[in-house]
């Protein structure tokens, strides 16, 4: 199949491109030009308001949105808005559930701030036990694996929950164990024309202050390689 090069003006047109998710797993991340994905402990100072819209609307295509409880933690995260994925949410559709992977069970209020929409916590047995992780009003507990969670294991029991699109907003580490075991059936990467460096430099380097901003002179593509060239904005 060809690749499909475009230029897009605005997120009608962009999340057009990511109207068909897999039954399975999507993965959705961004990188700075130089790899990493986050600066200052955050993946914002990496993107721009229409990312952040594309983060938000592909939810509305999704049926659980899956993510790692470090990213919950420093993204402060919220319950899901409807009207971030008008895009794609049919009114009448269940909200897709924020389903968070933890062994201490420690996230924020903030994730819990709609009654109405109960987040998921995904866990395993050992650790429901020492941190008397229970299901209550706020959460459901969904227990896969035993010293540590078996994602594959996780993709299963959504499935068998009949969530079969399953939108994996990172982070890298739980990114990283779906890309180990094998069941990322897509990803969406956004390449964010920055460089960000190492974030803990140590030996009295100094890290950059905020990311530097490049410019983007090409996008070739061959093989299914992308070769992008950025250069220094002036
Ligand atoms: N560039 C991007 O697109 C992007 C996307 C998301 C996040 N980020 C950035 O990435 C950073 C956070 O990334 P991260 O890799 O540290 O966090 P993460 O993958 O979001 O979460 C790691 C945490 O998730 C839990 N976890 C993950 N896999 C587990 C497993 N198999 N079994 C049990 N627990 C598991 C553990 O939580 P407990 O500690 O609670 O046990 C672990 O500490 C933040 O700076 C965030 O801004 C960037």
């Amino acid at each position: 199949m060809v690749p499909t090069l475009a230029t897009v003006a605005d997120l009608d047109e962009l999340i057009g491109y990511y109207r068909t998710p897999p039954a399975g797993v999507r993965a959705n991340m961004i990188f700075s030009a130089d790899g990493a994905a986050a600066f200052a402990g955050r993946a914002g100072p990496l993107s721009d308001p229409l990312d952040q819209a594309l983060l938000r609307g592909l939810r509305g295509f999704a049926d659980v949105v899956l993510v790692g409880a470090g990213t919950v933690r420093a993204e402060h995260y919220g319950p899901v808005r409807v009207q971030a994925m008008s895009h794609g949410w049919a009114p009448g559709r269940p909200i897709p559930p924020i389903a968070v992977v933890s062994l201490s069970g420690v996230l924020p209020d903030s994730l819990f701030a709609d009654p109405a929409q109960r987040a998921i916590l995904v866990t395993t047995q050992r650790a429901a036990d020492a941190h008397g992780l229970k299901a209550d009003d706020r959460r459901d507990v969904l227990i896969a694996g035993e010293r540590t969670v078996d994602v594959s294991e996780v993709v299963a029991r959504f499935r068998e929950r009949g969530l079969n699109r399953i939108l994996c907003e990172g982070g890298p580490t739980l990114l990283d164990e779906l890309v180990a075991a094998d069941v990322v059936d897509e990803i969406c990467v956004t390449v964010s024309p920055t460089l960000a460096g190492v974030q803990d430099i140590g030996h009295g380097a100094a890290a950059l202050t905020s990311p530097r901003r490049m410019r983007l002179d090409h996008v070739l593509t061959h093989a299914d390689y992308l070769y992008l060239k950025y250069s220094r904005h002036r």
